[in-house]
């Protein structure tokens, strides 16, 4: 038994918008501890672009805002979720404001600008310029850092949470009272308690060969609230983003949708031959699943490696106005979007699904949380509309506070908990297993469980998995833990969910498209699993 955990009031595993929202409410009451698997500013929030969606306007409403994210999540959203968060966004927004996030000006100077991005039928995304996430992330971090009650610790990768079953007497309650993590600089697993623990972990993108999201997308959290007994639910709705550069060096590169938004056109590369329009009447702004799916149908048909996405009609002073950190960088590889269309494709980009959460945050497990990316809140259905997540994650991470505040003495506190054991395993001799498995899996759940699926793809891509599963596990048993083992066993695991969630679905609904089942079914109904 071990008397040595590093003990706190709350624990979050994750520095990114949720993460840092919910420490920020929490640590007006309660001492807080905030780990990250890498560097603080690592998660996907640090590289949003487009910008943060929210009805600021006189002429828009909520009930345009709620209309636009039921149609893009095909009518799979919950409906109450959505009205909750689409109602908190104003305030929300306020606050960040507050924090010193720098949003754009209108013209006037008196209000936010708001740009558009597919799927919205009003201008209601505030932005930084195209690198609205780092401003965010920034503003986050400054006022984490600068908080008493707050410990922000970096490197420190979150491997199992520890529940009722790692106490000094076993009890099945599943209560979860912390997490063992390891420790980078040291080499060695601790263990931290707590009487409330918030997953903020974000999603799973990494499962796939390309995404938009980085290195660390790897459904940690994911996975282990699923191994502690959490239902995961809608794991089949991985959005692919339509415009992700092009490069044969810069593989993950957003081209954000606000291109799109201000006028950006979708074009075939030898022809100009503008293409959307075809697809669907709202052309480039569909949402992202009828945007992706149509780039892809013509990147097949033509046996092309991209299409073009052309803004250079509007003047130059408009793109680099809107657009400087884009412009920027594609000039440093060598093409100037002022005169010339970007070559782009569809990546994998946000993880619909996750574990299964109330309007609190509350996991099924007492005394575990779960926000942003990594839940499943019931606001994005089967296709999350654009700016719609980091929103999210505002909303979800103060709800988490809250409710860990009212109900803080029912929450128990942690007992004694049993250390690490590493008395059975050494130091792997074949670190590249590792690196082997995980090329294979992102290589394999791009090839067959893509935007395109078929039952045949998906039952090949099940017994991939299960073999490299007994594989991984095998492994796992033997040798001590590293960061690329937490997060290759965690990949698995996520594919496994999202294969397992494709296959039950006899539809195509949102981001989910299977020429087995090309239709729609009457019902919308939820895919949830069980541990
Ligand atoms: P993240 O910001 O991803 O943070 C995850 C945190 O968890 C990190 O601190 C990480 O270190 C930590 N973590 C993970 N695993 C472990 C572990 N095992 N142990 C310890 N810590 C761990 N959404 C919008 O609304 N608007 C946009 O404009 C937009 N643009 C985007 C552009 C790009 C390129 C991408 C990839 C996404 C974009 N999104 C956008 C989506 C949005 O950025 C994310 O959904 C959101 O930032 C997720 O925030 P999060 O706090 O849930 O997770
Ligand atoms: C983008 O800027 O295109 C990304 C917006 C989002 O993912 O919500």
């Amino acid at each position: 038994m071990t008397k040595t955990a590093i003990e706190t009031d709350v624990l979050i595993l994750g520095s990114g918008a949720a993460g840092l929202t919910a420490a920020l409410n929490l640590a007006q009451r309660f001492k807080v501890i905030v780990l990250a698997k890498g560097g603080l500013s690592e998660g996907s929030t640090a590289w949003a672009q487009g910008g943060i969606a929210a009805v600021l306007e006189p002429g828009d409403t909520f009930e345009s805002h709620v209309e636009d994210t039921m149609i893009a999540g095909a009518g799979l959203n919950d409906r109450a979720a959505v009205e909750f968060v689409v109602g908190s966004a104003p305030a929300a927004i306020e606050r960040l404001a507050e924090l010193g996030v720098p949003f754009n000006l209108a013209e006037d100077r008196n209000s936010w600008h708001l740009t558009r991005e597919g799927g919205h039928s009003h201008r209601r995304i505030v932005h930084v310029d195209d690198a609205t996430g780092r401003a965010v992330q920034q503003a986050l971090e400054k006022a984490a850092a600068a908080h008493p009650n707050i410990t922000l610790v970096p490197d420190m990768v979150a491997i199992d949470l520890i529940t009722s079953r790692h106490g000094e007497r076993y009890s099945g309650d599943g209560h979860v009272w912390g997490v063992y993590a390891l420790n980078r600089a040291r080499g060695k697993v601790e263990a931290f308690t707590a009487r409330a623990t918030i997953l903020a972990t974000g999603g799973a993108g990494r499962v796939y060969l390309f995404s938009t999201a980085p290195r660390g997308a790897t459904g940690d959290g994911i996975a282990m609230a699923w191994r502690a007994g959490c239902r995961v639910s809608n794991m089949e709705f991985m959005q692919f983003h339509p415009t992700c550069l092009y490069n044969l060096e810069v593989k993950n590169f957003l081209i954000t949708e606000a291109v799109r938004g201000e006028g950006g056109r979708l074009k075939l590369p030898e022809t100009g031959h503008r293409f959307m329009p075809e697809f669907d009447e709202r052309a480039e702004l569909a949402p992202r699943d009828v945007v992706a799916r149509a780039i892809d149908h013509e990147i097949k048909r033509l046996g092309l490696d991209y299409v073009h996405l052309d803004i250079s009609h509007m003047s130059a002073d408009f793109v680099k106005g809107h657009f400087p950190n884009i412009y920027r960088r594609l000039l440093d590889l060598g093409i100037d979007i002022t005169r010339e269309p970007i070559p782009v494709v569809p990546a994998q980009h946000y993880t619909c699904g996750g574990v299964v959460i109330d309007l609190a945050g509350r996991t099924d497990l007492p005394g575990l949380y779960a926000v942003g990316e990594v839940s499943q809140s019931g606001l994005h259905g089967a296709n999350r509309l654009a700016s719609n997540s980091l929103l999210e994650c505002f909303v979800f991470g103060d709800a988490a506070a809250l409710d860990i505040a009212e109900h803080w003495d029912e929450l128990r506190p942690p007992p004694p908990i049993r250390a690490w054991d590493e008395s059975r395993v050494t130091d792997s001799d074949e670190e590249v297993v590792i690196k082997q498995n995980w090329t294979e899996i992102r290589r394999f759940m791009w090839n067959y469980v893509g935007i395109v699926r078929t039952t045949k793809r998906l039952e090949r891509a099940k017994h991939r998995i299960k073999l490299l599963t007994e594989e991984v596990e095998d492994y796992y048993g033997h040798f001590r833990v590293t960061p690329d083992l937490v997060e290759l066993r965690n990949l698995l695991q996520c594919a496994e969910l999202i294969v397992r969630s494709a296959l039950r679905r006899k539809e195509s609904r949102g981001l989910h498209y299977t020429l087995d089942y090309p239709k729609t079914l009457a019902r919308a109904v939820d895919t949830v699993l069980a541990p």
